[in-house]
């Protein structure tokens, strides 16, 4: 077969003859070899390039043209119902050592992973096109960004890529003849070999799936998948796993995380990251309208923050990603008006429902559910219908330049200063509503033992609590004992008055009758404008065993509807409680061995001193 390619495909984006790099004409060259394609297809990421593939898409099933006065230049596709989500038990860390991926990832011999692969690639894009994308995460050309080629058999993660990342030919430009791109081959694993077979809507490999990761040599090889951060690449497996292991060996830092900009009344700025893990509030947050006066949040990242010291000593924080794939369940005029206005158009979306007049709509969209609707799984649905007639990993993919609050600064290739991170989890009991950590050491260990109830972000049982280390647990690419090590070395290296306070926080309360006792959403600006006033030294706290907690007075409560009651039961540390996490913590650090810092050891005894002293 000609692996040159692009002249076999009709209206081909781009030639490889615009790419001198030898070293990434030789790699395109051998994996088209092993998977068989029959076209390679440079992209351009031009709109033009966009459309095509979009109304190929449209052609083939896969996609349904949304109704252009409603939801202009957007698309409408459903996955197979066995590729809703990430599948963290077949993602693999495969470092040349074991240790080295820690007990918390999957761990795969590098040799046999590369077999595997090699063995499932081999014919895999049979009647199919291979894309060659060119991705910067980062502003294309800023000295923090990192370029990436993803080799895909999916025009649906190629149109996705164009909203997520800076796609196209600038990249190709920028790397001139360097050879230090991560390397990302993913293929869905279902080849068109007979030619007479019809293809599928979503085609994937339902029953064989592979995300695997080779952090020593930064590659990515991805099999089965087509969904969200199992297929497109440059999001969690580049920006978080990998870049984790490049971040610990060059001293910044990759996290889970969104980063806001948040205004007081007075015009003062500060900058805000928070860890949540996976459909834990960070879209929401990063986005929220202040229910209080004058105070105003802007957008920078709604998922993954690299954050690097400044001459000036402090951490600056950049978002690598170009767009939003945000949770679509929930979403609504009321809960996030400005990601409703995100993706008005120019956006996907994977997995919602679809309404008689071409939109889409999914659970809590609006006040009024509609009458009929086609569900995800592209059947008939009514409201008396016995299942939800989204998905609820429903997700939508749009550009974040579409934010109506997105912050000017948000692509400026320095970053922005953080004040603050925000870490915490969804826990209906036990964690109050806010604790300023007493430092950063004090402000990693509750991080580090912080938990959530799992969400359908993730394959597997929603519902079970899980301790999510930084809300970097399936996304972390080394050993998370090291990874500990790596926070507090972070610390040790900077002036203690620069760095970020750390607050850990939890949403996600409920009382005796099942229900959130805290409002959430635009009201967590209340909470937001605590840590601001923490971070001047100026709002009111009590010291108790867990942190710095708010005073009842401290947090701003004009025109909330909350009963004494409520916020009482938010912010008590209820000792017997914590006395009851504490084995769970134990069992918890004690998978990590002599990993885990000593500091942390420390910092569990304090705790667990300053409990039964209480
Ligand atoms: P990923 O994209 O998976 O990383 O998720 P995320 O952390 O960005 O979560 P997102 O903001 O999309 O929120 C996920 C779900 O939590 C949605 O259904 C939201 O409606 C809900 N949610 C977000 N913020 C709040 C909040 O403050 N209170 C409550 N009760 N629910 C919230
Ligand atoms: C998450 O699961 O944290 C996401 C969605 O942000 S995905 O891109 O699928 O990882
Ligand atoms: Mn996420």
């Amino acid at each position: 077969m000609d692996t040159g390619g692009a002249a076999d495909v009709p209206d081909a984006s781009m030639t490889e003859t615009m790419t001198k790099n030898e070293t990434l004409k030789k790699w395109v060259g051998e994996v088209a070899e092993l998977c068989k394609p029959d076209a390679v297809c440079w992209c351009d990421g031009s709109t033009e390039e966009y459309d095509r593939l979009s109304r190929m898409m449209v052609d083939g099933g896969t996609y349904i043209q949304l109704d252009d006065s409603k939801r202009p230049n957007s698309y409408y596709c459903r996955s197979d119902p066995g590729d809703v989500a990430r599948v963290e038990s077949f993602t693999f860390i495969c470092s040349e050592r074991k240790e080295d991926a820690g007990p918390t990832n999957n761990w795969g011999e590098p040799k046999e992973m590369r077999e595997t692969l090699r063995g499932l690639y081999q014919g895999c894009m049979r009647g199919r096109t291979l894309y060659v994308i060119p991705y910067s995460m980062g502003p294309v050309g800023s000295p923090i960004a990192k370029i990436g080629f993803e080799l895909t058999d999916s025009p649906y993660v190629v149109c996705s890529m164009h909203i997520m990342a800076r796609v196209g030919s600038k990249v190709l430009e920028i790397l001139g003849d360097r050879d230090d791109f991560m390397r990302g081959i993913h293929s869905i694993g279902a080849p068109l070999t007979d030619p007479r077979q019809p293809d599928s809507p979503w085609p994937c490999n339902v029953d064989n799936k592979y995300i695997t990761h080779f952090p020593e040599t930064r590659e990515i090889m991805s099999f089965g998948s087509g969904y969200g951060g199992n297929a497109l690449l440059g999001k969690k497996c580049h920006a978080l796993r990998i870049a984790s292991v490049q971040a610990r060996d060059e001293g910044w830092m990759a996290e889970h995380m969104l980063i806001l900009k948040l205004t007081s009344p007075k015009g003062e700025v500060k900058y805000v990251t928070g860890a949540f893990p996976s459909a834990c509030g960070k879209t929401n947050l990063a986005m929220l309208n202040p229910t209080i006066e004058g105070w105003k949040v802007e957008t920078i990242g709604d998922d993954i923050a690299w954050m690097k010291f400044g001459d000036d000593g402090r951490l600056y924080a950049i978002n690598p990603e170009a767009g939003f794939f945000g949770v679509a369940p929930g979403t609504n005029d009321r809960s996030n008006p400005n990601a409703m206005k995100s993706f008005a158009e120019n956006s996907i979306f994977t997995n919602c429902a679809l309404t008689p007049d071409g939109d889409v709509w999914w659970e809590e969209m609006t006040e009024e559910t509609p009458g009929v609707l086609t569900d995800w799984l592209r059947r008939p649905w009514t409201p008396e219908s016995e299942r939800t007639a989204s998905h609820p990993n429903a997700r939508f993919t749009a550009p974040a330049r579409q934010c109506p609050v997105i912050a000017e600064e948000w692509e400026d290739p320095k970053g922005v200063p953080i004040s603050a991170f925000l870490v915490g989890g969804r826990r209906e009991t036990v964690v109050p509503l806010a604790v300023e950590s007493f430092n950063w050491q004090h402000g990693t260990f509750l991080a580090s033992i912080m938990s959530s109830e799992k969400t359908a972000a993730a394959a597997g049982k929603v519902g079970e609590v899980r301790r999510d280390p930084m809300a970097m647990l399936p996304f972390c690419g080394y050993h998370m004992g090291d990874y500990f090590a790596h926070w507090l070395k972070i610390g040790r290296q900077a002036d203690p008055d620069k760095l970020p306070r750390i607050f850990y926080v939890n949403w996600f309360r409920k009382g005796s009758d099942g229900r959130f006792l805290w409002p959430g959403f635009g009201e967590n600006s209340r909470i937001l404008k605590w840590v601001f006033e923490r971070v001047d030294d100026q709002a009111a706290h009590v010291e108790t065993p867990l942190g710095r907690m708010p005073t009842a007075e401290a947090i701003d409560t004009t025109g909330l509807d909350l009963s004494q009651e409520a916020m009482d039961q938010l912010l008590k540390v209820e000792v017997e409680a914590w006395l009851n996490e504490i084995p769970g913590i134990e069992e918890h650090y004690a998978q990590f061995g002599d990993r885990l810092p000593q500091e942390l050891r420390d910092e569990l005894n304090q705790l667990k001193e300053r409990l039964k002293g209480a």
